[in-house]
């Protein structure tokens, strides 16, 4: 006998079909449309965010977050050793290097106790991911950031709704990235912030 399990099951609520024919029947089927701004306006009031930015993935605000960063050629950017491939490639698409420390056995997250010892002259930022939800010591992370001038980029890719303390994972950095792609806790096919 085979047991398929599946790697994941989407959220589907029963709205979905409706809102797609609303989107297309008001003539915005792509995205900066009033749905768009709905989801921007719903993230930045129950989030507290500055400001919220859909884009088409979280790969993509991973990218334009390094972008942001204004990272250069030789830059480096500490990263954990165990995440998605898109937080890796934002950087080495900026022709930086990314310098990854090792995680924690208990969260599967940065080891935030190694980070200090891997800044040099070169660091530019920290890419701290929340595994599978799971909320990285944030308050160490930005206390480094802060020491060594450093920006944090959250890769929040699967941490919409989660916290740290009493903060929203993906608005404690600088910057934060979320992902919408269908396999993650909310589903819009793709799309991220
Ligand atoms: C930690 C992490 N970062 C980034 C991504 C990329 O997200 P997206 O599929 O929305 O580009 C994923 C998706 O698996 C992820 O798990």
């Amino acid at each position: 006998m085979t047991i398929h399990i599946p790697f994941n099951k989407p959220c589907i609520v029963g709205s979905e079909l409706i809102y797609v024919g609303q989107a297309v029947a008001g003539g915005h089927a792509s995205g900066d449309g009033p749905f768009t701004r709905r989801a921007q306006r719903l993230m930045e009031d129950r989030f507290g965010a500055g400001r919220i930015l859909l884009t088409t993935s979280c790969t993509s605000a991973l990218e334009m977050a390094a972008l942001l960063c204004d990272l250069q050629l030789g830059d480096e950017v500490i990263l954990p050793s165990y995440t998605f491939v898109s937080t890796a490639n934002a950087v080495v698409l900026r022709g930086a290097k990314p310098v990854f420390v090792d995680i924690r056995p208990d969260t599967l997250n940065i080891d935030e106790r190694l980070i200090e010892a891997a800044v040099t002259p070169r660091t530019r930022a920290i890419f701290p991911v929340h595994y599978a939800g799971v909320a990285c010591e944030m308050d160490e992370i930005m206390a480094i950031a802060r020491r060594h001038h450093l920006l944090v980029v959250e890769d929040a890719a699967q941490g919409v709704f989660a916290k740290y303390k009493d903060q929203w994972l993906g608005t404690i950095g600088h910057m934060g990235c979320y992902s919408f792609h269908e396999t993650k806790n909310f589903s819009c096919g793709e799309g991220a912030h």
